[in-house]
C-alpha cells in the first residue's frame, strides 16, 4: 500500500450468491462491526438484482456499490445485458470489468473490455479491471508478457485523465476460489510489474495514482502480508467477502499503517 499517491480498496466480489433477503441479514450482520477507520475504501460487488437495494442498505455503513459485470453499449437489442448507465442509476459507483470467470465462461475478450473501460468511464463508473495469467502460463514463465498484454489492450483510448481512475485487480486464475493464494513476493511482483506497464503508456504520475489490488483466496489470515506490499494497494475478495466478519477483518489489516 502507498496511501500518499492512492486509495486503497478493499472490495468483494459476491459473484452469483446473496438473494436480497440473504444481502439483508448480511447487512444486519456487518453494520455493527464494521470499523470507523476510513483508511481504506470499501466496495461490495453484489448480482444486478441486489445493486438498487444494497446502494441503500450499506449507505450507512461507507459501503460502495459496484456491479460485478457491464455491457459497452448504451443501448439496444442485447437480451439479458445491462448497461452502464443502468448500473449507475441503480446506484453503483464501481463495475468490475474481465473477471476470468467471464472471460472463461463468457468468451470475453480483450478487446470487448477495452470497449467495456471506455463505456464505464464514459458513464462516470470507477471500472475494476481483472488480469491475471493461468497455472500453465506461470509455469511457463510467460506471466508479465500475458499481464502486459491485458492491462495495454485494457486502456486502449483511454486518456491519461481517466487512466488514473482505473482500478486493477490481479487475480492469478489457479488462486480463485482454491485456497491457493499467490505469495505476497508474487503479488508484488507482477503487482509491480502491472505499474512498469502503466508507467510505460502515461508516464509515473499517472502510474503511481493507479489502485492496483490482489485477488484470489486473499482472506483474514493472509491479507496483512499481501497488503505490506509497496504496490498491493487492496484486495478484491470472493469467498471471504460472503462473511461478514471475515471482509471486517480484511478492511482492518487495510486499515493499518
Ligand atoms: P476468491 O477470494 O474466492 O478466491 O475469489 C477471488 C475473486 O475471484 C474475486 O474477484
Amino acid at each position: 500500500m502507498n496511501r500518499r499517491y492512492r486509495k486503497t480498496i478493499i472490495a468483494g466480489n459476491w459473484k452469483m450468491n446473496n438473494t436480497l433477503s440473504q444481502m439483508k441479514a448480511f447487512a444486519d450482520e456487518i453494520r455493527p462491526i464494521m470499523p470507523k477507520s476510513k483508511a481504506c475504501t470499501v466496495v461490495l460487488c453484489v448480482p444486478a438484482t441486489n445493486i438498487q437495494a444494497a446502494a441503500r442498505m450499506f449507505k450507512d455503513c461507507h459501503i460502495a456499490i459496484g456491479a460485478e459485470n457491464c455491457h459497452y453499449e448504451d443501448h439496444g437489442a442485447f437480451t439479458g445485458e445491462v448497461t452502464t448507465e443502468m448500473i449507475k442509476e441503480a446506484g453503483a459507483k464501481y463495475v468490475i470489468i474481465g473477471h476470468s470467470e467471464r472471460r472463461m465462461y463468457y468468451n470475453e475478450t480483450d478487446f470487448a473490455i477495452n470497449k467495456k473501460v471506455i463505456a464505464a468511464l464514459k458513464t462516470e463508473l470507477i471500472p475494476i479491471v481483472c488480469v491475471g495469467e493461468s497455472l500453465e502460463q506461470r509455469e511457463l514463465g510467460v506471466t508479465m508478457e500475458h499481464i502486459a498484454y491485458q492491462v495495454k489492450c485494457a486502456f486502449a483510448n483511454v486518456p491519461a485523465d481517466d487512466a488514473r481512475k482505473v482500478v486493477i485487480a490481479y487475480e492469478p486464475i489457479w488462486a480463485i476460489g482454491t485456497g491457493r493464494t499467490a505469495t505476497a513476493e508474487q503479488a508484488g511482483e507482477v503487482c509491480e510489474g502491472i505499474r512498469a506497464v502503466i508507467r510505460k503508456i502515461y508516464g509515473a504520475h499517472v502510474a503511481r495514482s493507479v489502485t492496483i489490488q490482489y485477488g484470489g483466496s486473499m482472506n483474514a489470515r493472509n491479507a496483512a502480508e499481501l497488503l505490506m506490499q509497496p504496490d498491493v494497494d487492496g484486495g478484491l475478495i470472493g469467498g471471504a467477502s460472503l462473511k461478514p466478519a471475515d471482509f471486517v477483518e480484511i478492511i482492518n489489516a487495510a486499515n493499518q499503517e
